[in-house]
């Protein structure tokens, strides 16, 4: 990114010789480059629900949703692929994670918005397994 401002105070630099133009002109496009194999990354960071899911969810729900971990055991975890939680709206799902119920924690001081809707949309996934 600090390197845009370097590129065009260059072009614009009125004593650049015509020796600095061509390379230049071969930088410009390998910012470019760069810009488009950062934005895999960036997609990755803001599609986290799996990484979500695997950090404050797993322990207790289990990877596969059914709550058979020690976490979902000691916490009596409902399975997250039962029809009842299948037949929860999205809503639903969002308020019990923002809120908690029982001894389900509440993520909303934990979570942002958006990564709560994604780690649902996550866990919608796993249920059509
Ligand atoms: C400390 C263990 C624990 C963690 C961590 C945890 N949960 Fe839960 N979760 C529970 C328990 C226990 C319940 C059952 C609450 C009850 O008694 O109704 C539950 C219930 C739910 C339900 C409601 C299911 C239903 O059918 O009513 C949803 C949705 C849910 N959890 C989502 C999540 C999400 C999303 C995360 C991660 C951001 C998460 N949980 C993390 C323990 C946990």
């Amino acid at each position: 990114m600090t390197r845009i401002p370097v590129c065009l105070a260059q072009t614009s630099n009125p004593s650049a010789t015509p020796a600095h133009r061509p390379a230049t002109g071969r930088l410009l496009p390998a910012v470019f480059v760069a810009l488009a194999l950062l934005a895999p990354v960036a997609a990755r960071a803001q599609s986290s629900g799996a990484d979500v899911y695997k950090a404050k969810c797993q322990m207790c729900h289990g990877a596969d949703l059914k709550g058979n971990t020690p976490g979902g055991k000691m916490t009596h975890a409902q399975p997250l692929d039962s029809p009842e939680a299948i037949h929860k709206t999205d809503a639903e799902m969002i308020a019990v994670t923002r809120n908690g119920k029982e001894k389900m924690p509440a993520f909303a001081a934990k979570l942002s918005d958006a990564q709560i809707k994604s780690v649902i949309a996550y866990i919608r996934t796993l249920q059509k397994k």
